[in-house]
């Protein structure tokens, strides 16, 4: 029968007229962007997330750079990043003035650690972009206690839960992506900027909008990043049912624990203390290739996402070069993505597991 890597349309199928009545209120307000509902969708995201403040602006990556503007970081300083992850997370720093250091991550989590942070630690960093990959939940307090901020990356983990709050939460700002396959996903484009800090809010909300309150008077040379009504309106709708998604999520990363897939390939590991509501379930295996190939055949999803990293991609090499990331090297070499969704059966995780066992 085959099984999809994921599947974004069943979980919405319930939604549909919900979803127009909300695009027709949009219609009907004449109010495209930067009205009633992205400010609505703000004040709901930052609740959801257990945090003051929700800045909507056009998507993920744009988020970043302006959540680490807001934080202060600027040309000269450096800011620490894993290379093995989606290459936004580290495309957005140099359009701060700042560069990326990279640093190494963890193979079993694919997260970055206080270790892998502190070696990558310098006099001019000024903030750690701690990336909750795949949806596991970067260990951000053990980070902060190296004396850093933090921005969380969390594009990919909308929806999870760490030891000491949602992902959002947890660092001095975070960052998330709306792009249509993420866990809350949008109908095109969307980020949104999650803090306590209400001057990083307020300096968020003028950053995304030309570096103007007014535009009429211009304080910064900001940018145009701003998330739009309709988008807003949408991720309303689905935003109560995430967590009912979240928990699809894992209790289909259960269900492949349960029908023994750890015996077969090395299964992600959680971080201490979170529930990750897996956005992607990558497990590893040294044949990785044969593997994929033979998934592939028996019409199972499968995906290799970062098989260069970051540090190695052409115009990350200048910052890049030289440097010796084990644990990066390990995880590109041997990741392989397979079937998650909040809508994955028992049934169909056992036909993945088949095919792996077929394969391995
Ligand atoms: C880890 C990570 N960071 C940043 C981004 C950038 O988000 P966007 O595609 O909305 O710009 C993504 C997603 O695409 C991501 O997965």
């Amino acid at each position: 029968m085959g099984v999809a890597l994921f599947d974004t349309s069943t979980p919405l199928g319930g939604l549909r007229s919900e979803l127009r009545a909300a695009i027709e209120r949009v219609l009907d307000s004449e109010r495209f962007i930067l009205g009633p509902e992205v400010s609505a969708f703000e004040r709901e995201f930052a609740a959801f997330c257990g945090v003051e403040h929700g800045v909507g602006v056009a998507n993920g990556t744009e988020a970043i750079t302006i959540a680490l503007r807001a934080m202060g970081v600027g040309p000269g300083d450096e800011v620490v990043v894993p290379s093995f992850t989606f290459y936004a997370s580290a495309e957005a720093i140099p359009p701060t003035g700042a560069t990326p250091v990279f640093c190494d991550v963890d193979p079993e989590t694919y997260c970055v650690t206080a270790e892998t942070v502190r070696a990558a630690l310098t006099p001019r960093t000024t903030a750690v972009i701690a990336v909750h990959l795949f949806g596991n939940v970067a260990p951000v307090r053990e980070i902060e206690a190296l004396g850093v901020p933090v921005l969380e990356d969390a594009a990919q983990a909308a929806g999870s839960e760490g030891p000491d709050g949602r992902p959002g939460a947890l660092g001095t700002a975070a960052t998330f992506s709306f792009y249509p396959s993420k866990n809350l996903g949008a109908f095109g484009d969307g980020g949104m900027i999650t803090t306590a800090d209400e001057r990083i809010a307020e300096e968020a909300r003028v950053l995304r909008f030309h570096g103007s309150r007014d535009k009429v008077d211009y304080e910064r040379l900001g940018m145009n990043s701003r998330l739009d009504e309709l988008q807003a309106a949408i991720l309303r709708v689905q935003l109560p049912h995430l967590p009912a998604w979240a928990q699809g999520r894992r209790d289909a990363a259960r269900a492949y624990e349960q029908a023994g897939l750890g015996e077969l390939v090395a299964l992600p590991r959680a971080e201490r203390g979170a529930s990750p509501a897996w956005h992607l379930y990558v497990v590893s295996h040294p044949e990785v290739e044969r593997l994929q190939a033979a998934l592939t055949a028996a019409e199972i999803g499968c995906k290799a996402y970062y098989r260069t990293p970051v540090h190695r991609q052409r115009p990350m090499r200048a910052w890049g070069a030289g440097l010796e990331l084990p644990g990066t090297e390990q995880a590109a070499r041997t990741h392989l993505a397979i079937p998650m969704s909040p809508v994955l059966t028992p049934a169909q995780a056992q036909e993945v597991l088949a095919a792996v066992r077929a394969a391995a």
